[in-house]
């Protein structure tokens, strides 16, 4: 069963996500299915066995990148079929520095067009993997760009044009993680110790394929994945550990918590690190948004466990096992506390008076500002430099994940609804979650150099499909 996902070639030369796990890291560990919950005070992880979570091979930026259809395992032994980048899913999780030349070959073997876009990234618009920039079956792109942004994790998916939901649910997604000098300085885990989790929902048929059947309302599977693996456990040792986390789902939110009370230490988000570490009991997260957590694992016993879950549906999604061991390579003694300052690299233009502010008001499960989205229609030109004001409303049917392509964010406000803003939305964002009854607000200024056309949607997939996407142009 190991063999059904392979490391894609070019394994990275500089720091490595899990060195240890590459290929066979999705071999079910036996055996732990008698585990007890030891301190579970949240809903406890179910007595029925785990599955080992599968961590994905890290690559370089020059790595070749292939959709296809493929053979995986989701962990309860049995292969099914999904569509996979590279033969794994998540695909392969590309980690470069600030600055790096990214030149990914791309082939579609797929039986439909796709694109690859790079959420979080900002890049021209020919290698966005916008819908207009469709290839087709069998067609080749060679994605080049600089990554010219901060470290964080960003991600990469399909984006085609009506079928960006069925494609993202059937298995394409993978994480890109950026490092520059400002987290070099850090003390955080670091090799074992920092491990990617793509979270998302899923369903699969009798034969162990993944399946989906969108609603407009948006997919909701009945089984949760962590990088692809279903029940998933992790052992850890007596030591903190670095998650980086992406909401991949169609359109399930999630509210993350630990089963022991804990808190996690929260020192990054979609745009990378925040100014300053804090302590959250629980994350109300979105598809397409991104975390970046420290957990304690340090007094976590031998076969004592603690359950990352999702109290919105009361799903454990991975199981952290205590190895009993001390930390070893890329382990850290201390980690930032919380209140302690992590970057100044945030959002500089907070207080600068915006030059124009935009209303959009996402209506119904198609629509914003009453438009459907229409390839060819450029909905405004935004001038490169300006700051200005994007106020999202909706009218019902949200929740809606908002996500602007071409330039991070800094969310101002939220009036309505849950009326504030959470620690998980300070410093940089791409996506922010807008409730029913909501007004969020957030401040921009295309400043990347890069002219052309940008997308403005709904990050529930579903709703994107079917309409609530516009186009812009940087000018
Ligand atoms: Cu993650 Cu336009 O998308
Ligand atoms: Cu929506």
């Amino acid at each position: 069963m190991g063999g059904t996902r392979v490391a894609g070639a070019g394994v990275s030369r500089r720091r490595v996500l899990q060195a240890a796990v590459g290929v066979g890291g999705v071999a079910a560990l036996g055996g732990l299915g008698a585990l007890r919950s030891s301190t579970s005070i949240a809903a406890p992880p179910p007595r029925g066995s785990t599955n080992r979570l599968f961590i994905p091979p890290s690559v370089t930026p020059d790595t070749a990148l292939t959709a296809a259809s493929g053979q995986v395992d989701l962990g309860g032994g049995t292969v099914g079929k999904a569509l996979v980048y590279n033969g794994t899913l998540p695909g392969p999780n590309f980690v470069v520095r600030r600055g790096d030349a990214v030149a990914v070959p791309f082939t579609n073997n797929l039986d439909a067009e796709t694109t690859v876009h790079w959420h979080g990234l900002i890049v021209p618009t020919a290698e966005d993997g916008q819908p207009h920039e469709a290839i087709a079956p069998n067609g080749t792109h060679t994605y080049a760009f600089t990554v010219k942004q901060r470290a964080g994790m960003s991600w990469y998916h399909p984006h085609p044009h009506l079928a960006t939901a069925s494609q993202v649910a059937y298995g394409l997604a993978g994480g890109f993680i950026i490092r520059d000098s400002v987290e070099d300085a850090l003390s955080v885990p670091s090799e074992a110790y920092e491990v990617p989790l793509v979270i998302r929902d899923a369903n699969v048929d009798k034969a162990g394929n993944l399946s989906y059947n969108g609603k407009a309302s948006g997919f909701t599977g009945n089984i949760a994945l962590v990088n692809g693996t279903r029940d998933a456990a992790l052992e850890v040792d007596q030591t903190w550990y670095r998650f980086r986390i992406l909401i991949g789902s169609n359109s399930r939110l999630f509210n993350l918590t630990l089963s022991n009370g804990a808190t996690f230490r929260l020192i990054g988000n979609d745009g990378g690190l925040l100014p300053t570490a804090v302590d959250v009991p629980a994350m109300e997260l979105s598809p397409g948004e991104r975390v970046d957590v420290l957990v304690d694992c340090s007094g976590l016993a031998a076969t004592q466990t603690v359950g990352l879950v999702d109290t919105n549906s009361g799903w454990p999604l991975l199981r952290l096992t205590g190895s009993g061991k001390p930390g070893g390579l890329g382990a850290v003694a201390t980690v930032p506390a919380a209140g302690e300052g992590l970057s100044s690299d945030g959002p500089t233009f907070g207080d600068i008076a915006p030059v124009t502010t935009r209303l959009f008001s996402f209506d119904g499960m198609t629509r914003i500002n009453g438009v459907v989205y229409d390839m060819a229609l450029n909905s405004f030109n935004v001038p490169a430099g300006d700051v200005e004001d994007w106020v999202f409303r909706t009218n019902g049917n949200a929740p809606h994940p908002v996500h602007v392509h071409g330039a991070s964010f800094k969310v101002m406000s939220r009036d309505g609804g849950r009326r504030r803003l959470f620690p998980w939305e300070e410093g940089w964002k791409d996506t922010v979650l807008l409730h029913d009854r909501e007004t969020v607000t957030v401040r921009l200024r295309f400043d990347s150099g890069y002219k052309g056309r940008y997308l403005l949607h709904c990050h529930k997939l579903e709703h994107e499909d079917a309409g609530m996407m516009l186009n812009f142009t940087v000018v």
